[in-house]
Order: structure tokens, then C-alpha cells, then sequence
């Protein structure tokens, strides 16, 4: 057969997303939304409400973080510490967070990532061997998935929180993990970021007395939010001891970088050992970790950032599903509306939603999602406001009809000639 350059595909395929870059880039994917984040920020010059940022404690523009996280700048700068944790990277301030996130989510021990996706395909590729087997979730988020990619043994996927396909995948693990003599990996969602469901995880848990499995939990959109402390999903479904290995990002509710896994201590001094992406990668930021310090001791001390939040999501959510939108399933803050339409129609009533609305949410379609759906998924955060809950509930009453009534449809040509 005969070679042809690597970059040949590239120059003809752009892929599923890339080949709407052209009408999308810089309005539907990769927009600037400028000002200081909050409920409400600027996008091309004009205030818009903000419902794509998952700030939701709204945490990102408090002052006293604000000015935590510059006086750590000024004292440490960005360079500090440098190296990786087991070289030279390794501070006190890093061990008493990893000692907090531990009390805070009720295990024995944590270990400090830099970014939760790396950590994640790294905390995965150390915890199974060749003869273990991985049983995940289809819709796992994307590091998930690579995690997997990196295992060379047997993995199933079971059908989306469905308890029949998990039991039956497990079953298939079981029989695979005899023959290999190794053991099982269940991965889950705590809360599913795109569709907002929490991961069965009391069912989960309830099926470890049938079968022999390890459960790793990624939740990052329930640490801070869900719980009666915001300890996350396990929290919530009064399972967090049964859950072998937690995962929380800082990225969301913190509204920082960072993320971190926690275990007992036993499994996170082989993680510490064993975890490449924390190993072979400079520590995390000095500044992050006096940032997170910070946040922890306020999203402990602070329960009323969780009930303005949850205030929000449920004025929203309510009257979403009051004017008879569907919402799906969601049952955390992460509120999706699900429309029917094509890609062009999607980007015609964003815009709409955008210019004559002055709502900002983030569109997802295709192959995200199922063709011929739209996605609008909305984050509600404790800093937005009931009046800005209100005028989103009237824009989207305003926009659904437009969209059956065509109008969309007519202007999607326009609007593919005229986005650059
Ligand atoms: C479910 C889930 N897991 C992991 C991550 C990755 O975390 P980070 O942003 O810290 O890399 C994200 C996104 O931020 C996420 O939504």
C-alpha cells in the first residue's frame, strides 16, 4: 500500500466539531467573555448573564479569595515550589491541605494534583495492572475514557446508570478477572457534568455484597455542592465510605486549578509512589494550594453559599420544568434543556439568546449529544440572582417558540453566511 503524508487526514477531515469551526470559532466555541467572573459578564462588548461557568459557589470574584490569592502571588510568585513533589516540590502548606480535603471528605488520606483530567488517566493507569479488569460508565467524561485507553487489560462499558448493564458487566468482568487472577474497577460519576444525574452510587455500592469490585468516584461537580456539608454525591447518597477512591477537581466549586484523590492512606502511599502524571510533572502552584486552603475553610464555615446556590437551581430548574421544558433527569445544579433542532437551528437561536436576550449559556449538539438534539446547558451558581432567573425563564419561553414556530430554521442560512 502506498504511504501517504500523516498530515493528509488532517488538510481533508476536520473532524465532527472542527468542520464548524469556520461559522463557529470565536462566537459558539472559544468566545471571549471579558469582566471580572460573576453573574453577569461581557461578551462582545455587551453585558450578558452568565450561565456557563461552573463558579457555583461563586467563589471565583470573592473578595476574601481575591485577595488571599493575591497576597500568596505577591509572596510566592508563580514558580514556587519547583520540581515535582517527590524531588523537590514538597512543601508543609501541601501537606496540611492534603490533611483538610481528608477530613473535609471523610477519608483517610489525599494527594494533590495538579489538573484532575491528567490526574484522573494517571490515578487509573497506577491503580490497575494488565490482569485487572475496568467496568465504566458510557457517558464517563473524556479523562475517564483516556484513563482507560491506557489500560492494557479487558474494560466494559455499561450502559448510561443503568443498574441491569453495570450487574451484567460486572458478571463479564468477574469471569474475565478469574481466568486472569485479577481484580475489578468500577469507575462512576459522581454527578454527570453534561446531563447533570448523579451516578447510582448507592446501588453501586449496594452491589458489592454480590460481587468483588473497587468503586472510583470522580466528582467533580459534587464536591461543594452536594452533601450536607457539600462533601459531594457520596455525601448525598450516604455512601462516602464505601467509595474506595474520591475524586474532586478545584476547578468547579473551588473555582481554582488543581484537583485531588483521596483514599485510605495505604492507597494514596502507593498513589504518591506510583501516580506519573504527579511524579514526572512540576508540583502544584504554591498559590493554588494557599488558594484552595482558603476555599476548603469556606465552603466549610460558609453553608450559605450552598443555599443560595441550591435557591437558584431550584428557582430555575422549577420554572424551566413549569413552562414545560424538558430538563431531563438532572438532580444536581447542572440544568440541562433539551430542544430538537439541527446544528445550523442551534447556532441560529443561540444568537438570538445572545443578542436579543442577553443570555449566555453553552450549546452543546452533535456528537456530544444525540443528532437532531440541542443541548442548552445552563449552570446556575450562588452568584447569580432570582431577577436574572427570572429573565432567562421569560427569554427561553420566548425562544422555544421561535423554534417550533421555524423561525430559527429560516434564519439558520443567514446566520452560517454571516458568522466569522
Ligand atoms: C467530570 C469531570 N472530571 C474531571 C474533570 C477535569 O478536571 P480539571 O479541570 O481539574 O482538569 C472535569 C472538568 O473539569 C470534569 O467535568
Amino acid at each position: 500500500m502506498q504511504m501517504r503524508d500523516l498530515f493528509e487526514k488532517i488538510y481533508k477531515d476536520k473532524g465532527p466539531l472542527g468542520k464548524w469551526a469556520e461559522q463557529a470559532e470565536g462566537y459558539f466555541v472559544f468566545p471571549k467573555l471579558d469582566g471580572e467572573i460573576s453573574n453577569r459578564m461581557s461578551f462582545q462588548g455587551k453585558e450578558v448573564i452568565t450561565w456557563s461557568i461552573n463558579d457555583y459557589l461563586g467563589l471565583a470574584n470573592h473578595p476574601e479569595v481575591r485577595k488571599v490569592d493575591a497576597e500568596a502571588g505577591a509572596q510566592y510568585g508563580s514558580a514556587y515550589p519547583m520540581g515535582a513533589r517527590m524531588m523537590s516540590g514538597h512543601t508543609s502548606l501541601h501537606e496540611q491541605l492534603q490533611k483538610e480535603l481528608a477530613a473535609f471528605v471523610h477519608k483517610e488520606a489525599t494527594y494533590l494534583l495538579n489538573f484532575g483530567y491528567q490526574g484522573i488517566v494517571s490515578a487509573i493507569d497506577a491503580l490497575v495492572a494488565k490482569d485487572d479488569v475496568i467496568v465504566y460508565d458510557v457517558d464517563a467524561h473524556a479523562c475517564i475514557i483516556d484513563g482507560v485507553r491506557l489500560h492494557i487489560g479487558q474494560r466494559f462499558t455499561y450502559k448510561h446508570n443503568d443498574l441491569e448493564s453495570i450487574e451484567k458487566n460486572l458478571m463479564r468482568a468477574e469471569r474475565v478477572a478469574t481466568k486472569t487472577g485479577g481484580g475489578i474497577l468500577l469507575i462512576s460519576e459522581g454527578v454527570f457534568g453534561m446531563r447533570g444525574e448523579q451516578g447510582r452510587l448507592k446501588e453501586i455500592v449496594a452491589l458489592k455484597k454480590k460481587y468483588n469490585f473497587r468503586l472510583f468516584v470522580d466528582d467533580a461537580h459534587g464536591f461543594g455542592t452536594l452533601g450536607k456539608t457539600g462533601a459531594g454525591a457520596g455525601e448525598e447518597q450516604g455512601i462516602q465510605d464505601d467509595i474506595d477512591v474520591y475524586f474532586a477537581t478545584f476547578a468547579k466549586s473551588m473555582a481554582s486549578t488543581g484537583a485531588f484523590i483521596a483514599a485510605d492512606q495505604e492507597i494514596i502511599n502507593y498513589l504518591k509512589y506510583n501516580l506519573r502524571s504527579q511524579m514526572f510533572a512540576k508540583s502544584l502552584q504554591m498559590q493554588l494550594v494557599v488558594g484552595a486552603l482558603k476555599r476548603l475553610d469556606m465552603i466549610r464555615t460558609m453553608p450559605e453559599l450552598r443555599e443560595k446556590l441550591w435557591e437558584n437551581v431550584r428557582a430555575l430548574q422549577g420554572g424551566l420544568r413549569d413552562r414545560g421544558f424538558d430538563i431531563g433527569t438532572t438532580q444536581s445544579c447542572v440544568t440541562p434543556v433539551y430542544l430538537k433542532g439541527s446544528i445550523p437551528e442551534a447556532m441560529a437561536l443561540v444568537k438570538d439568546l445572545r443578542e436579543n436576550y442577553s443570555i449566555f449559556c453553552s450549546i452543546v449538539v452533535y456528537p456530544v449529544i444525540p443528532k437532531g438534539l440541542i443541548l442548552l446547558r445552563l449552570i446556575p451558581t450562588a452568584s447569580h440572582t432570582l431577577e436574572d432567573v427570572q429573565i432567562t425563564l421569560d427569554a427561553f419561553s420566548s425562544i422555544r417558540e421561535r423554534l417550533e414556530n421555524g423561525t430559527y430554521k429560516r434564519l439558520s442560512a443567514a446566520i452560517m453566511a454571516a458568522v466569522d
